[in-house]
Order: C-alpha cells, then sequence, then structure tokens
C-alpha cells in the first residue's frame, strides 16, 4: 500500500506559498479592497470576476463559479493531480518531500494525532509482544493472517486499566491529549482508565494511513462484543468507511466496490483477494459514506449478514446508493452467514458467483415482501417509485420503472402516472420555497435544480428562502467572531437540511473555536470534494460587513425554524389522508391534534418576529 503525504507537511506547504504570488504568476491581479482581482484564467470574461483573497488564502471567480486554495489553484490551472502540485509547491518553497514509504516525516503537532500514533504503535507492539499470545490465538483463530495484519495495522490493547496510559507517559503525551482521542476515559471519582482493554484492535486509518480512532472486538462474549472511538474531531463516524484507504485503488480501477457491515467481513474478503471493499462498520450507511463511494464507484455489490437486521440495513443503504445514482446489486446471504462465515466457509470463488448472480434492487425487495394480495402490490410499488423519486437521472429512473412494473404485474403505464405525481409534489415542493422567497437567487455557482444530481430533491434545493438562511448562517460562521459566536449557540448542525451546507457546518463546528476565524483554505480538502470548497470560496470572498450578526442570524434561524415545521405539517397532512383512506379514525383524530399543535408552533413563530 503506498503512503500518503501527511495531512501536516500538506498544511506546511500550503502555507509556505501565498497564493496571490502563486496566481500572480499566471494572471494579472490588480488590488481591489481587501481582496485581488483579475480576469478568470479558466473562462473567456470582459471584466474581471476571479477573485483572490489574501487574508484566507483562497479564490474565487463569480463568473465561472470556480473556487479553492493554492493546490487547487494550480491542479485546475495546469491540469496536474495533486501530487504533481504539491510537489511544485513544495519545490517552490524548498520543502523536500519524504520519499514514499517513509511518510511519517511531517510536522505532526496536533495532540490527538500524536496520541492515536502512539496508541496505533502501542497496540501494534502489544500483539507481537510477549503478553500478546491471547490476541495472537485469537487471530488465528479468525484466519487473519500475518499481511492482513499488517496491511491494516491490526493489534492488541492487553487485559489492565492503565497499560496504554503509563506507556504514554513514558513518551510524555499527555492526559488531554489522549482523552481528546477519546483513548481514555474520565472516572466519576477523578483519574483515568484505558477505554481499550483486552481486545484485538482495529484502527481506523485516514486516507493518510494514521489512526483517527479505534474499535476494538473482545475476545470473547464479553459486551460489548465491538468497542468503538467516540466521535472527536478527527473521527466522525457518519463520514468514515473502514479499508476505504486501502481499497481506494482497487475501486477507482474496477468502478466497483463491495459493501459489507464488519471488521471482519472486510478482512475476510480482503485476504482472499476482493481488495475493492468497505465497511459502513457500526452505522447505517449514510448519504456521506454514500457519497464517498460514489466518487470511486459506478457500482456496489452490497454484502450484509443474512438475518433480518442485516436485509433491512440493506435495503436502506440500497435506497441511500440507488438515489445516489449508483447501480446496485445486493448480494443474498443464507441466514445466519455473513460475508466472513460464508468465505470461510465456501471460500473465494463460491462468494464470487454470489456476488456476480446477486439480484438488482427490484428483485431484491420483491423477492423479500409479499406480493400476493392487491395491497401487498400496491405497497411495493409505492415504495419502490419512492426511491426512484429520488434519482436525478431520468434515463435510470425510466428503466427502474420499467422494472417495477414488471416485477409486480402493473401495467407500465400506471406506473409511471404514480411517479410523475411524485415527482412532480416534489418539484412543486421546491418551487413554493422559491416563492417565499420573493424572488430568484442568483445562480452563483451555476448549479440550478435541473443538475442536482444527489439525494432528496428539496433538500438540495438552492433557490428558496430556506437555502438562502442556511447558506447566510454558514456566511456568519465561517466570518468568526461576535456572530459566530451566536449561531454557534443558537443552532446546532443538525438543523441544517441542504446537504452541502450541513458537511460544512459540521466541519467547522468540530474543527475549531469560536474565537478564531475558521482556516478555510484548510478546510478545502483537493483530495476529497465531499467538502464543497465552491461554497466557502463564494461565502468569503463576498464578505460583506456582518454589522448585526445576532439579529441576521434570528432572522435566519426563524426561517429554518418555520420550514421544518411547515415540514412537519406537510407530513402530518399525509398522515391524516392515509389514516382517512384505511378508515382509521384514531390515527386520524391523533394526527388532526397534531396538526393543530404545529400550527400553533407555526404561529408563534411568526408572531416572535
Ligand atoms: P456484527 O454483530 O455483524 O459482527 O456487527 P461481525 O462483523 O459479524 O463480527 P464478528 O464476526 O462477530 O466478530 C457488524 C458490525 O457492527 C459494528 C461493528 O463495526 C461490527 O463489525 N458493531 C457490532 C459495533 O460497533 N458494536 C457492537 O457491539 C457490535
Ligand atoms: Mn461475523
Amino acid at each position: 500500500m503506498a503512503n500518503r503525504i501527511p495531512d501536516e507537511l500538506i498544511d506546511q506547504i500550503r502555507e509556505a506559498n501565498n497564493i496571490v504570488d502563486v496566481i500572480s504568476e499566471h494572471v494579472q491581479l490588480k488590488r481591489a479592497g481587501g481582496n485581488f482581482k483579475g480576469p478568470c484564467p479558466f473562462h473567456q470574461e470582459k471584466t474581471p470576476s476571479f477573485n483572490v483573497n489574501p487574508a484566507r488564502q483562497i479564490y474565487h471567480c463569480f463568473g465561472c463559479g470556480v473556487g479553492g486554495n493554492v493546490i487547487t489553484f494550480l491542479m485546475e490551472y495546469e491540469k496536474i493531480g495533486f501530487m504533481d502540485a504539491l510537489r511544485e509547491l513544495a519545490h517552490r518553497a524548498g520543502i523536500t518531500l519524504p520519499d514514499r514509504g517513509s511518510d511519517r516525516t511531517g510536522a505532526e503537532d496536533d495532540p490527538a494525532v500524536v496520541a492515536n500514533q502512539m496508541a496505533l504503535a502501542f497496540y501494534r507492539s502489544c500483539l507481537d509482544g510477549e503478553g500478546g499470545a491471547e490476541a495472537r490465538d485469537y487471530v488465528k483463530e479468525r484466519d487473519l493472517g500475518p499481511d492482513v495484519v499488517s496491511t491494516f495495522a491490526i493489534g492488541y490493547a492487553p487485559a489492565g486499566w492503565d497499560n496504554l496510559l503509563s506507556a504514554a507517559r513514558r513518551k510524555g503525551i499527555a492526559t488531554s491529549a489522549l482523552l481528546g482521542a477519546g483513548l481514555i476515559v474520565e472516572r466519576d471519582g477523578g483519574g483515568f482508565y484505558d477505554r481499550f482493554r483486552q481486545r484485538l484492535i482495529f484502527p481506523l486509518l485516514s486516507s493518510g494511513n494514521r489512526a483517527i480512532g479505534f474499535g476494538g472486538r473482545a475476545f470473547g462474549d464479553q459486551e460489548p462484543k465491538y468497542l468503538n472511538s467516540p466521535e472527536t474531531r478527527l473521527y466522525r463516524k457518519g463520514y468514515y468507511l473502514y479499508g476505504l484507504s486501502q481499497a481506494r485503488q482497487a475501486i477507482r480501477l474496477s468502478r466497483e466496490a463491495i459493501l459489507v457491515e464488519g471488521y471482519m467481513d472486510l478482512l475476510s474478503l480482503y485476504q482472499v483477494g476482493f481488495h475493492n471493499v468497505v465497511a459502513s462498520a457500526g452505522t447505517a450507511l449514510t448519504n456521506e459514506q454514500g457519497r464517498t463511494i460514489a466518487k470511486y464507484a459506478d457500482k456496489v455489490f452490497i454484502a450484509y449478514d443474512g438475518d433480518k437486521a442485516g436485509i433491512l440495513a440493506a435495503t436502506r443503504a440500497a435506497e441511500t446508493l440507488i438515489q445516489l445514482g449508483l447501480k446496485v446489486r445486493v448480494a443474498a446471504f443464507p441466514d445466519g452467514a455473513d460475508p466472513d462465515s460464508y468465505v470461510r466457509e465456501f471460500g473465494p470463488d463460491a462468494l464470487r458467483d454470489l456476488l456476480t448472480s446477486s439480484q438488482d434492487f427490484i428483485d431484491f425487495y420483491v423477492s423479500l415482501n409479499p406480493t400476493d394480495s392487491p395491497d401487498d402490490r400496491e405497497g411495493a410499488a409505492r415504495s419502490l417509485i419512492e426511491t426512484v423519486v429520488g434519482i436525478e437521472d431520468s434515463l435510470k429512473a425510466e428503466l427502474m420503472l420499467e422494472k417495477i412494473a414488471t416485477a409486480l404485474s402493473l401495467r407500465p403505464a400506471v406506473v409511471a402516472r404514480v411517479y410523475e405525481r411524485r415527482r412532480a409534489e416534489r418539484q412543486l415542493r421546491g418551487r413554493a420555497a422559491g416563492r417565499a422567497r420573493g424572488g430568484e437567487e442568483k445562480q452563483i455557482h451555476g448549479r440550478t435544480s435541473g443538475d442536482i444530481r444527489h439525494g432528496e430533491a428539496a433538500d438540495r434545493d438552492t433557490t428558496g428562502a430556506h437555502y438562502a438562511a442556511q447558506k447566510g448562517l454558514l456566511g456568519l460562521l465561517l466570518a468568526g467572531g461576535e456572530g459566530a459566536e451566536y449561531v454557534r449557540s443558537h443552532i446546532s448542525a443538525s438543523e441544517f437540511t441542504n446537504p452541502d451546507i450541513r458537511t460544512l457546518v459540521e466541519r467547522i463546528l468540530a474543527g475549531s473555536t469560536s474565537e478564531s476565524q475558521v482556516d478555510i483554505a484548510a478546510l478545502i480538502d483537493p483530495e476529497d470534494d465531499s467538502v464543497p470548497a465552491v461554497l466557502l470560496t463564494e461565502l468569503t470572498v463576498s464578505e460583506s460587513s456582518q454589522r448585526d450578526g445576532s439579529r441576521l442570524c434570528d432572522d435566519y434561524i426563524g426561517v429554518i425554524r418555520k420550514t421544518q415545521i411547515e415540514g412537519r405539517i406537510r407530513d402530518v397532512d399525509k398522515e391524516i389522508r392515509a389514516a382517512e383512506l384505511t378508515g382509521d379514525e384514531r390515527r386520524a383524530t391523533e394526527a388532526v391534534v397534531r396538526r393543530q399543535e404545529l400550527a400553533q408552533e407555526l404561529s408563534a413563530l411568526s408572531s416572535d418576529r
């Protein structure tokens, strides 16, 4: 596995190259207020709309909607890859890039990173060490060979309360660093103890092959079976895919990924030659994890456990992936089996056969759900159509609709009609939000609702007041100071529904304190486009004077809460209609009461304003 350049070194190289100097070598820039301006090198234009912001070390073009930091500039300007751009900038600043394989030379001064790296080395050495027999036996029992143990840096946390703690002390690592990394736990009565004790350790590696967290398997049937690091600034569960760092290249080359649930499933498959495998490990597959897969793969084989819970989880994962535009196959394992046990019992060829013969989502769904009575068929059809409504590619949608009709013996025209109606309802929702705001927002980064690719269309709508409010709050957060402080204390990331904005808000809230301005150039990751860089640069370059931050914030939050309640009212309306249809009077009455409560909340909100 080729090692990557450590993040610290990337930061160092970025910070050593002033963006104004670098861009000036290619573009004639003129000072304009706090920014520099010039003709955009990425599109033809008469009046300059290309901005460079020296304070935040970013660029943004309002004409063609590109933006980024000094690394992405070079990548885009010279049409080169990340490593070449990095090499050029390192050379320019007189920094030596380490050779491949010795990538631990960067200045690792982030305490949590240092603590994790220390723990990684400690657990590794314990597995090889004198006291490691128990763990080595377990490794053997689970058929894990030396290659996979080394590739995945598997380790051992010995029994005892303070093995890691004492080892860390000897190395001069602060308790606060261990605590921040989630490696130790504070006792109620004071003092600390190791989080991971007597477990086989699966490090959660970043794309730079550093540990950002750990999972630990008990050797017997102690509870919990798996213990995982808590979420930290470095490790965010819903974004992390176990094994991605090892699988990325294989997925990129084959454009296919195998998705499994567990650590052991992944390791077993990897070991017998399936290198394009990732695991959601300990969470239902999130949209963000799905989007990461979609960057490298076109097709995903879902290989979840054969039990009831696994089938349900596979169904949800399939829906998520399909809506992201991926082709999906669902492998059916016998009840009680999982990919690990299956491949160990029947071998890799049997697994390959199982994957190749796996069903597409519709066949999978129909094979699992009863479709005998008309009611069953209706339920299945509606549920499947709902998944298709979330697909933006009309050709993909069309083909799926055809399949739904065939699979459920329905007339294609009927299926199409239901689909069209659901689709129209969605679009109407998006447009109503736009009208409420009174006027169309300028489409700065050229994204219109027509070319949205991912996810829930309403959440991705960028024309309405709801989007503008979310964007406004993000702008306040980015600007720092009192406005940002106010936002932090008045709203949480989960209230943001636009996925791009929510991703950014989560990262900002997780990554910095309120006193300082957010380091935007550092937030932009040229290798990870799940961070919508252009949104960041746009908001920063157009930074208006945020005079009355708290007042603005209140207004924005008002819009967001109002939209939340309106959404809930729509859901209740649906519920009322459904209850009336089935003649369930109690459910209908309850829903009507809830609707009244919501309406009251809504009007209270309006009169506050
Ligand atoms: P499973 O219970 O299916 O375990 O959990 P497994 O992968 O088959 O593991 P073995 O073969 O019994 O060792 C699937 C995944 O869910 C998460 C882990 O990531 C696990 O790999 N999990 C499970 C937890 O985080 N905590 C638990 O207590 C159990
Ligand atoms: Mn298992």
